[in-house]
C-alpha cells in the first residue's frame, strides 16, 4: 500500500511486479543487507493477477533477495493459492480482542506452521473501559489493560507473534513485561465469552 498524500486517508494498493521489485531493492538498500529475512506483501492487489504477485515473490526467494515471505490481510483461499508458489512463512492480519473475524485464518496458520502476526494487537474495545472485563482483570492481576490484551493473545495460539507498536519507552517496557502476565484458563474463557468471535464483521 502506498500513501500518496498526508492530508487524506487514501492507501492505494500497488501489486505490479515492477513496483514490488522496486520495493524489495529499495528495502535492501535502506536496511543495508543483501537478503531480507522476512518480506511481507502488504496487500494482494485485486487489480493484478495473483499469479503475478505470488510468482514475483517466488522469484525473489529463488534469487536469494528474500529468505522468508509472508502475506498481509488475506483469506485462507489466498494463502492456499500463494502456497502453490512459495512457502508462506507468516500472515499479518488485523486481529485483537475486539476484532476476531479472522479466527479461521489464525486456525489455518496454526495448523500449517505459519506464524500469525496480528496488527493492531492491543485493542480490546469496550472491555478496557472502566468496569469492563479487561479493566477488571488488569486490576485483579496488578497488570495494565494492554498487558491483559497481550496475555489473551499469547494464550490464544502458539503461532501468534505479538508486535505491539509504540513510540514510548514506558509502553515498550510495559508491553515486554506483559509477556510474563499469564491468564488462567478461566480468565481466558471469560475473555473469549465477553468478546466472542463475531461472524458478521467485514474483513479489511
Ligand atoms: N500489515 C498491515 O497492514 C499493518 C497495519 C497496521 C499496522 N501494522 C503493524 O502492526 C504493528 C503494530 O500495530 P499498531 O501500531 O497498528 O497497533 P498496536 O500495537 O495495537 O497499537 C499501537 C497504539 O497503542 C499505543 N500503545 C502501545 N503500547 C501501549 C501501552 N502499553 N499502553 C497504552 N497504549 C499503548 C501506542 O501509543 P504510544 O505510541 O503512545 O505507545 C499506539 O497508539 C506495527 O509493526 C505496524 O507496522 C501492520
Amino acid at each position: 500500500m502506498v500513501r500518496p498524500g498526508v492530508t487524506d486517508e487514501l492507501w492505494p494498493i500497488i501489486g505490479h511486479p515492477a513496483y514490488l521489485n522496486q520495493c524489495v531493492r529499495m528495502s535492501l538498500r535502506r536496511l543495508k543487507v543483501e537478503r531480507i529475512d522476512l518480506w511481507q506483501l502488504h496487500r494482494v492487489d485485486p487489480n493484478v493477477p495473483e499469479a503475478d504477485q505470488f510468482g514475483f515473490i517466488a522469484d525473489m526467494i529463488e534469487q536469494g533477495l528474500i529468505r522468508h515471505a509472508g502475506l498481509s490481510q488475506v483469506t485462507i483461499e489466498q494463502i492456499k493459492t500463494a502456497q502453490q508458489y512459495f512457502p508462506v512463512a507468516t500472515v499479518q492480519n488485523m486481529y485483537n480482542l475486539a476484532h476476531r473475524v479472522d479466527e479461521d485464518v489464525l486456525d489455518y496458520c496454526e495448523a500449517n506452521g505459519i506464524g500469525f502476526i496480528p496488527w493492531f494487537p492491543l485493542a480490546s474495545g469496550g472491555l478496557a473501559q472502566p468496569g469492563g472485563l479487561v479493566d477488571a482483570l488488569a486490576r485483579a492481576k496488578g497488570a495494565s489493560a494492554s498487558q491483559i490484551a497481550l496475555a489473551w493473545m499469547l494464550k490464544r495460539s502458539p503461532s501468534i507473534i505479538a508486535i505491539p507498536g509504540t513510540s514510548r519507552v514506558k509502553h515498550l517496557e510495559e508491553n515486554v513485561a506483559g509477556g510474563a502476565v499469564v491468564l488462567t484458563d478461566e480468565e481466558f474463557e471469560a475473555l473469549n465469552t465477553a468478546s466472542p468471535a463475531p461472524l458478521n464483521l467485514t474483513r479489511h
